[in-house]
């Protein structure tokens, strides 16, 4: 369980109840309008600026943890083979347990049974988009100022690299944000350092990547009551994510993540609850492994499913070959716990600081209401988030097929009820 001090009363996740503050630091950055970059203008010391900046030291978000409240599904949606859109579960899976030494080979299929997600194709919102779209009914909120009724809508991809930024050393991360009808949108932008690497991945990089979803197809059914089908096509085209409401501190969110499988007990507890996360790494055999499994794989693991209450974590441990030798189960509500004999171990309470921190620091930046500003957050390891601001750039990332949508929407609810 995830034991924090703090002014809220968590439950038996770690989720909560109520809120907490926020921090940031002053320094002037720079704007960039129509590709020009613009210089920004000094600041005179007692002049009232929003900060252009944000420090990314762990010590400053050592401090109580943040109110969290407890994910609620508000929705799901699936992406077939083709990676077509559908608002329904029919990609969802059914975890079967597999035996304890299950020599599951995660090589095959590699060469002739995998189809292969184009990673080059930015999707970037759209799906989520189109499930506000087609979902608006449930959301829509009496304050006309904000039709949506959240304070930011992203991936929880996107979350869980903001949550792993205080202890990341190796990539950095670039995030546009679009103010809409009240509502901001954080979509992810690659970095150069991030096309170089998906560019020059090796062939034994490319393979290994293969390996998670081919555990996937080993342990997930397409029916509660059916069995895996280790001979079929692995197609990591297909998608089936949830999309959940929470509220981090004052930050009201609306995220979509995906989920590999579910119980398939049909008495599970319901949705997030009954959710499972797969994971593959390597078999440990020394102490030191196991350390380095605690201090870098269980942040990330952790960050990924603590988001959307994803409560377990089901790893496969696997040989240099690919052959899963050993099963292991996580609950996410003890890695906290697990991580504690780690001398200098990351800390959850850092990263749910710096992550409401920087929604702050972004609600304070990105004032302008209008989906062709593109405010880029950027961050590089040991150094602050800075911020750029690009108009009708190649960064602009909101449709006109949503912003029209959702203008209409923010027009009706302008439209008093009829007595
Ligand atoms: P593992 O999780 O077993 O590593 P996820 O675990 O998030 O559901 O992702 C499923 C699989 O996609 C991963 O399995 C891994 O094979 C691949 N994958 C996801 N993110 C990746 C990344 N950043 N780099 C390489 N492979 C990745
Ligand atoms: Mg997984």
């Amino acid at each position: 369980m995830d034991r924090h001090h703090n002014r809220g009363q968590p439950n038996s996740d770690g989720h909560q109840n109520r809120f907490s503050q926020e921090r940031s630091s002053l320094k002037r950055g720079r704007e960039h309008d129509r590709g020009n970059e613009i210089h920004a203008r000094r600041v005179r010391p007692n002049e009232s600026v929003s900060p252009q900046t944000l420090r990314v030291l762990r010590q400053l978000y050592d401090r109580d943890f943040p109110i969290y409240k407890q994910p609620v599904e508000v929705g799901f949606f699936s992406l077939d083979s083709k990676r077509n859109f559908w608002n329904d579960a029919r990609l969802l899976r059914y975890y079967v347990e597999p035996e304890k030494c299950p020599n599951f080979n995660l090589r095959d299929g590699y060469r002739d049974r995998f189809v292969k997600r184009d990673d080059g194709i930015k999707e970037k919102l759209d799906h989520i988009l189109r499930w506000i779209l087609a979902n608006s009914h449930k959301m829509q909120s009496k304050d006309a100022t904000c039709p949506l009724g959240v304070d930011f809508v992203t991936w929880r991809g996107h979350l869980t690299k903001l949550l792993t930024t205080p202890y990341e050393t190796q990539e950095g991360w670039s995030l546009a944000v679009s103010k809409l009808a009240g509502t901001l949108y954080i979509s992810e932008v690659e970095t150069e350092y991030a096309r170089r690497n998906r560019d020059n991945r090796t062939e034994r990089h490319e393979e290994m990547m293969y390996w998670g979803y081919k555990f996937e197809q080993y342990t997930c059914a397409d029916e509660p009551q059916a069995s895996p089908d280790s001979g079929g096509v692995v197609n990591t085209n297909e998608a089936f994510c949830t999309v959940v409401q929470t509220r981090l501190a004052e930050h009201k969110l609306l995220f979509s993540g995906e989920v590999d499988c579910r119980e398939a007990n049909p008495q599970a507890p319901p949705a997030p609850a009954c959710y499972i996360e797969l994971k593959t790494s390597a078999e440990i055999h020394t102490p030191k492994q196991r350390s380095n499994l605690h201090r870098y794989k269980l942040l990330k693991w952790w960050a990924q499913s603590f988001l959307p209450g994803v409560p377990k974590i089901v790893a496969g441990f696997r040989d240099n070959d690919g052959l899963v030798v050993h099963m292991e189960t996580f609950k996410t509500s003890q890695i906290s716990q697990l991580i504690k004999t780690e001398y200098n171990c990351w800390k959850p309470t850092v990263c749910m600081n710096f992550c409401s921190d920087f929604l702050s620091f972004v609600r304070k930046t990105v004032t302008e209401d209008d989906p062709r500003l593109v405010y880029l957050f950027s961050w590089d390891p040991h150094k602050d988030v800075t911020f750029t601001i690009h108009r009708d750039s190649e960064y602009t990332f909101l449709p006109d097929w949503f912003v029209k949508e959702i203008t209409r929407l923010r027009c009706e609810t302008h439209v008093p009820p009829r007595a």
